[in-house]
């Protein structure tokens, strides 16, 4: 039944046999963040079974109502990856500061920023929600790891990832040699490789944007999706809008089918919604490692460095063809492209 199935940990071990100068001990971090989202998936397809739906009634540091599920999320990436001696320091979306590792615990060499649970506004609807992982080394030299160790350019990240937690569970990864999708099988409790060295699309068919916020954009995101919209066969448009609010999600589509997501700032958030730390950088490595772009719509999402854990940006991210001409809209660079404004 299993003849040519692959587990994460042999294709990890295949991996690690490339790279003679390796430890093991990044293996170890990437096995314990599957262990982890192993226990979140538990969480996850029962939450309308064990009242874990519902808010704790508290809030998180962005203001935002957080669900139990968001804690449980958090709580359990922290206490699987802390105890593991292999981490200077977390950071942690649901943590206003970084998260050290537990007194009395070995301090290791790596890094790791997370979203504990993407998309929590869909938790309640069943809707496809994710947890997605940053690994960078760590910069300072001795003791624990500081706020300085977590805020680094996503150039330096050694491993980005996502899970998504849907119809079946995926793990998807890159350490800079290709992007590789496992898909895990509850009944050995194994992520088995499914979708190896994926590439996407140089351009797609489909669009991914929150069009209610509409009147809040810059006028050159209203002409981009504008132009998405205008039926001409010869540059296949009009676009299809796919919008599932879990970033996971709408990513992980995009990547396998094409097309381009887009938060873009708005007059109310000029930095937009999303965090580089744990969102924005960790998808921007995955999507370039596939061939696709990632920017802000001036520049690499990769070399932003950001200032503070919880830092926003503008994202524009997918396939390079529409990454590249979207941003020829936001930087208006192409006033002779006239797109007629839909009034209705
Ligand atoms: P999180 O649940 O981790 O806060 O992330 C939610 C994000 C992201 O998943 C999604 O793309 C975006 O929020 C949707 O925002 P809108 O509801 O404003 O469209
Ligand atoms: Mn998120
Ligand atoms: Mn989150």
């Amino acid at each position: 039944m299993y003849s040519r199935a692959v587990t994460l940990s042999q294709f990890l071990q295949q991996e690690e046999r490339l790279h003679p100068e390796a430890t093991g001990e990044f293996t170890s971090v990437l096995m314990d963040i599957a262990l982890a989202s192993k226990m979140i998936n538990r969480e996850v397809v029962r939450a309308g079974l064990v009242d874990v739906l519902g808010f704790t009634g508290t809030e998180n540091v962005h203001g935002e109502k957080v669900q139990k599920l968001d804690v449980f999320a958090h709580q359990t990436i922290t206490r699987v990856l802390g105890s593991t001696g292999q981490l200077a320091v977390l950071a942690s979306e649901e943590d206003e500061d970084v998260i050290p590792v537990p007194e009395g615990q070995p301090v290791g060499k790596y890094v790791v920023n997370f979203d504990p649970l993407d998309g929590s506004s869909n938790i309640n609807a069943n809707v496809n929600i994710g947890t997605i992982f940053s690994v960078l080394p760590r910069v300072t030299r001795r003791g624990g790891g500081t706020l300085k160790d977590c805020l680094q350019p996503g150039v330096r990240q050694l491993c980005a990832g996502y899970v998504m937690y849907g119809s079946s569970t995926m793990l998807v990864y890159t350490t800079g040699h290709g992007v590789h999708g496992f898909t895990f099988e509850p009944s050995i409790g194994e992520y088995l490789l499914s979708h190896p060295n994926i590439h996407t699309p140089q351009r797609g068919r489909t669009y991914s944007v929150n069009e209610g916020n509409y009147s809040q954009w810059t006028e050159g995101v209203k002409r981009y999706v504008d132009y998405l919209k205008v039926d001409d066969d010869a540059t296949g448009r009009p676009y299809s809008s796919r919008y599932v609010g879990s970033l996971v999600a709408d990513f992980h589509r995009n990547l396998l089918y094409g097309g381009i997501f887009l938060y873009p700032g708005d007059r109310k958030n000029r930095r937009g919604k999303l965090r580089v730390l744990y969102e924005a950088a960790p998808l921007a490595l995955i999507a370039e490692e596939a061939g696709g772009a990632a920017t802000d719509g001036e520049r690499r999402i990769l070399e932003i460095s950001p200032a503070s854990l919880h830092e926003r940006t503008p994202l524009f991210l997918g396939s390079p063809d529409d990454v590249r001409e979207c941003e020829t809209f936001v930087q208006g660079r192409n006033p002779a492209i006239t797109v007629e404004r839909r009034t209705h």
